[in-house]
């Protein structure tokens, strides 16, 4: 049989050195608390997260597009539950690894390399909650990908996920093109992501404009990276272009709360 290795993708390479010296300094500077993100997420948005998910000690987590597992071990040392990652960087698993290690808690912690745009590789009903976080703008088919995440949570499981890309302006195609350096993105109209994750058997419990967290994160990397020019390529231009289309209100980060649904009865 042949089986398809998922492509590591274009942050594949910025990962290997992403533990480095200088690479942490970078994100104490440009986040305040280096969690090992690489997102918009800060410490202080993941602590008022964690009670959202309904997690305890026995739960099972699932972290779609897990990165480096930053968020992932950060939610797993504060609640003592199981998590497993997925993410197509084996880079970025290899360092989740260690960061958990690092933490005391790589008994807590599977990951394992997939490709989001196929189906999931696990039993249904397999999780307790799921998270992805600024991950969904990078997939081909959220529709598929949201009945896959409804599919493997037990019914009453949360689904919190974060999206940077809501279309809720005019955005010219220079904006988009500086916007879309990680690879293939999608940027989905506002109002999308909550009418997909209904048809997909998620009831969506709460929705909130997190424009502001990218503002200040954004506005953060750019900062540390005048200071510490660390990431090479394109990452001042593409800073730049979050910075001006949060500011304009022309694209937005929003964070959904979902619920899997009760299987039918009748
Ligand atoms: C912005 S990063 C977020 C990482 C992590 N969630 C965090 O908050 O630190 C997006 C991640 O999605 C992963 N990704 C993108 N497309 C993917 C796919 N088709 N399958 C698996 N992972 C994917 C990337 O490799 C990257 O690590």
């Amino acid at each position: 049989m042949n089986i398809k290795r998922p492509e590591a993708g274009n942050y594949e390479s910025f990962y290997r050195e992403f533990d480095s010296p200088p690479m942490r300094q970078f994100r104490r500077d440009a986040y305040g608390e280096d969690i090992g993100q690489h997102s918009w997420v800060d410490a202080n948005e993941l602590r008022a997260d964690i009670p959202r998910l309904g997690l305890s000690s026995s739960s099972r987590l699932l972290d779609l597009g897990c990165g480096p597992c930053g968020p992932l071990t950060f939610i797993l040392a504060n609640v003592g539950c199981h998590g497993v990652g997925l993410e197509q960087s084996p880079a970025a698993l290899r360092i989740g690894r260690e960061r958990a290690a690092s933490l005391g808690i790589e008994a807590l912690l599977s990951v394992q390399v997939a490709d989001l745009n196929e189906p999931l590789p696990f039993e249904p009903h397999s999780f307790d909650a799921a998270i992805s976080i600024d991950v969904i703008l990078h997939l081909r088919d959220r529709q598929q990908f949201f009945r896959e995440v409804a599919s493997m949570l037990r019914p009453g499981g949360r689904f919190l996920a974060t999206d940077a890309g809501v279309l809720t302006g005019d955005v010219s195609n220079e904006e988009l093109r500086r916007r879309s350096v990680h690879g293939f993105t999608q940027f989905a109209a506002a109002g999308r992501n909550e009418q997909l994750l209904e048809a997909a058997g998620l009831r969506v419990i709460e929705i909130e404009n997190r424009t502001t967290s990218a503002l200040r994160n954004a506005s953060g990397r750019l900062a540390a990276l005048q200071a510490h020019p660390v990431q090479p390529g394109k990452q001042q231009e593409y800073l730049e272009t979050v910075i001006e289309l949060s500011r304009r209100g022309a694209m937005s980060r929003f964070m959904y709360l979902a619920e899997a649904r009760e299987p039918c009865t009748t």
